[in-house]
């Protein structure tokens, strides 16, 4: 009798699983059938933009990253940016052409070259999946998109998400480089340091260099003085203002702290064979960071910085 009811439990449960098993398994092969027969791969399109996109760009609602917009629903974002523009072509645009258009509150920052190594296929698969979120795309217009082939052109420079991750550890914790940097050009964040952005467009043996000894390249801007004082002390630091009262510097001190010295005419050495303010050709960024990162950080940072551009 109990064999008899736990069969005919057993039997109900099954039933009741397979009808929405089956009803599930039937919208995957739609679903599919329904993108590839327009020649589109969206779970390719998807794979590709994690590895590729997803360190800088969140797809999940409220989530974002120091890097790029969050693109929840830029399925439905995309198509209302440029008046001429369906989604599916200002998707495309953003990707091969990010300095086309910076959508408002959104920070300049796209890496040009971050498709450079795609067939025109793949990025077919991204736009579509982008296409896909928070929208029904228009798969007939996306798989007659006109996309340039520029993976004749491979880009060793194009950064994967792992390098990415870890070049962002290194940035942020382990040296602590955004203390003193921004990787964005933006005027309030130049104060200290120059700006990581556009620094791409430079080669990366002088970046390397610039990371593991400061001292050997200092960015004209940047480069600091070396003030004597009427008492035997010295003071280095970058010249901001000098006039007929005395100059002002802004100093780092051992510590990575920085701050504004300032230093009355009167108490600057007054001596005919002495200048007070001379030329002092090391840099305000500090020694060390070749000990203190390792060979892969230091190539990913390089790389990141790269990116930048
Ligand atoms: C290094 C960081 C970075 C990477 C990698 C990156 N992006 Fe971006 N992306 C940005 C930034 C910053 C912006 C905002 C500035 C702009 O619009 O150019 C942006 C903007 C966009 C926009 C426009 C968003 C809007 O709101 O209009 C799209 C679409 C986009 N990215 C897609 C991609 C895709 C697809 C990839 C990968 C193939 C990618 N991005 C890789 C940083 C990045
Ligand atoms: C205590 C502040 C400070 C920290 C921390 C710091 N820097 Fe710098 N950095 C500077 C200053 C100031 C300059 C400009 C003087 C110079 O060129 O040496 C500079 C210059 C640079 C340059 C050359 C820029 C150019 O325009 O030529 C690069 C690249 C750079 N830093 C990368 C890094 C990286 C990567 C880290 C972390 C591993 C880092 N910096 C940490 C202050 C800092």
């Amino acid at each position: 009798m109990n064999q008899m009811k736990t069969a005919r439990c057993l039997r109900l449960i099954v039933i009741s699983l397979a009808l929405p098993l089956a009803a599930w398994g039937v919208s995957i092969v739609l679903m599919s059938v329904q993108a590839s027969s327009h020649g589109l791969n969206l779970s390719r399109g998807a794979a590709t933009f994690r590895d590729r996109c997803g360190a800088c760009h969140f797809l999940e609602q409220g989530v974002s990253t120091h890097h790029g917009p969050n693109l929840y629903a830029i399925g439905v974002t995309a198509g209302k940016r440029k008046p001429n523009l369906s989604a599916a072509e200002y998707l495309l645009e953003s990707i091969v052409d990010p300095d086309a258009f910076v959508a408002p509150q959104n920070r300049h920052g796209m890496p040009r070259n971050v498709a450079h190594d795609l067939e025109p296929s793949t990025i077919r698969d991204v736009v579509a999946f982008l296409a896909s979120q928070g929208a029904q795309p228009n798969y007939e217009e996306i798989r007659r998109l006109e996309i340039p082939d520029f993976s004749t052109q491979r880009d060793p420079r194009v950064i994967r998400r792992d390098e990415m991750e870890l070049a962002e550890h290194a940035l942020r914790e382990k040296a602590d480089c955004l203390h003193c940097h921004s990787l964005y050009r933006n005027a309030e964040y130049q104060v200290l340091a120059p700006c990581l952005f556009g620094m791409g467009l430079t080669d990366a043996k002088h970046i390397r260099e610039s990371i593991v000894d400061p001292n050997s390249v200092v960015s004209p801007a940047y480069a600091q003085v070396r003030a004597q004082l009427d008492d035997g002390r010295i003071e280095v630091g970058r010249l901001i203002s000098s006039n007929d009262e005395g100059i002002s510097l802004l100093t780092r001190g051992t510590v990575g702290g920085w701050s504004f010295v300032q230093v009355p005419a009167s108490e600057l050495i007054q001596d005919d064979e002495e200048p007070s303010i001379a030329p002092f050709s090391g840099s305000a960024m500090p020694n060390g960071f070749d000990k203190l990162l390792s060979d892969r950080e230091l190539e990913a940072i390089v790389k990141l910085i790269r990116q930048l551009n």
